[in-house]
């Protein structure tokens, strides 16, 4: 496995490749490696001759000074695991190297960044975009791997794909959570040992409202599942949308493809989760 720290050198190692007929999978990544991430690498890797992943904590995409300065580094254990995993190639820049100018570039996505994290976190998916219009002109991948654990994020990609125009595949793929439901994050390190007791409560209200769509309209179990949470959290929304579009339903005959995603603090820590109901 090789380690890139330049734009330069990764790219003479995929054209060489290229050149040889060699198909590329990328994952991209801020590092902090679970077995989410690691499922990801997994299915790259089963689709495609060689995989790229990088790890990159984008400065642009934290609106939170406090969450970027807290975000766990850990590249040493990051490239032991991507090693045993089977990557090629891992990418990891600096800051300077990915933006040695500002950063003026706006992206309009639309309906579908004004809801949900985007309501939340202004600015967040344009810094997103930005970082990953990037990393995909640089790698030039045939595939690239996304969780849909960060639900909105793979919306806002596939529309980045479609607004300019990118030669690549997008590929979803599943949430990969602990034993007791909780969905895998980097995040979760921050958790106290209390918190991380408490934590899968957040995996139980998005079951509840799976196992009660067929009694309850979708307001309501909105309104059951907050207050079941503000508990033990301090949440930030649970919306039940149209999977497509992001956007809110009254009704279940409103969309062939309801989706449940919330996002709520547990002490400082923000933590997100969805499910396809
Ligand atoms: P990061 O949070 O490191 O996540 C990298 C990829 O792993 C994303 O596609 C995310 O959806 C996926 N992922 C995270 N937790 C997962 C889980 N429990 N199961 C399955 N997949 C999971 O998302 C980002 O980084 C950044 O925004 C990035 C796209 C790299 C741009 O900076």
């Amino acid at each position: 496995m090789k380690t890139f720290n330049t734009i330069n050198q990764l790219q003479n190692y995929i054209a060489e490749l290229k050149a040889q007929g060699k198909t590329i999978g990328f994952v991209p990544t801020m590092g902090a490696l679970h077995n989410g991430h690691l499922s990801l690498v997994h299915a790259a890797k089963a689709n495609n001759d060689i995989v790229v992943v990088s790890i990159f904590v984008n400065p642009i995409q934290f609106n939170n000074p406090e969450d970027l300065k807290k975000y766990p580094r850990t590249f040493k254990t990051d490239s032991n695991l991507l090693q045993k995993e089977s990557c090629d190639a891992i990418f990891y820049p600096s800051v300077e190297e990915m933006y040695p100018k500002k950063v003026s570039k706006k992206y309009n996505f639309g309906p579908l960044e004004h809801v949900l994290e985007g309501e939340f976190r202004p600015g967040h998916f344009n810094g997103v975009a930005v970082v990953v219009a990037k990393l995909f002109d640089i790698v030039k991948a045939n595939q690239a791997f996304f969780g849909k654990k960060d639900f909105q994020q793979l919306a806002i990609i596939r529309k980045l794909v479609e607004i300019d125009e990118i030669p690549i595949e997008i590929i979803a793929c599943d949430t990969t959570r602990e034993k007791d439901g909780l969905a895998m994050s980097s995040r979760n390190v921050r958790l106290s040992f209390e918190e991380r007791k408490k934590a899968p409560l957040l995996f139980q209200a998005l079951q509840m409202v799976k196992d009660n769509n067929n009694n309850l309209p979708p307001v309501e179990l909105e309104k059951q599942a907050l207050l079941a949470l503000k508990e033990v959290f301090k949440p930030e929304y649970f919306k039940i949308v149209d999977g497509h579009s992001l956007q809110p339903i009254k009704q279940w005959s409103d969309t062939d493809y309801p989706v449940a995603l919330l996002a709520a603090f547990l002490g400082d820590v923000r933590l997100i989760d969805n499910l396809e109901l």
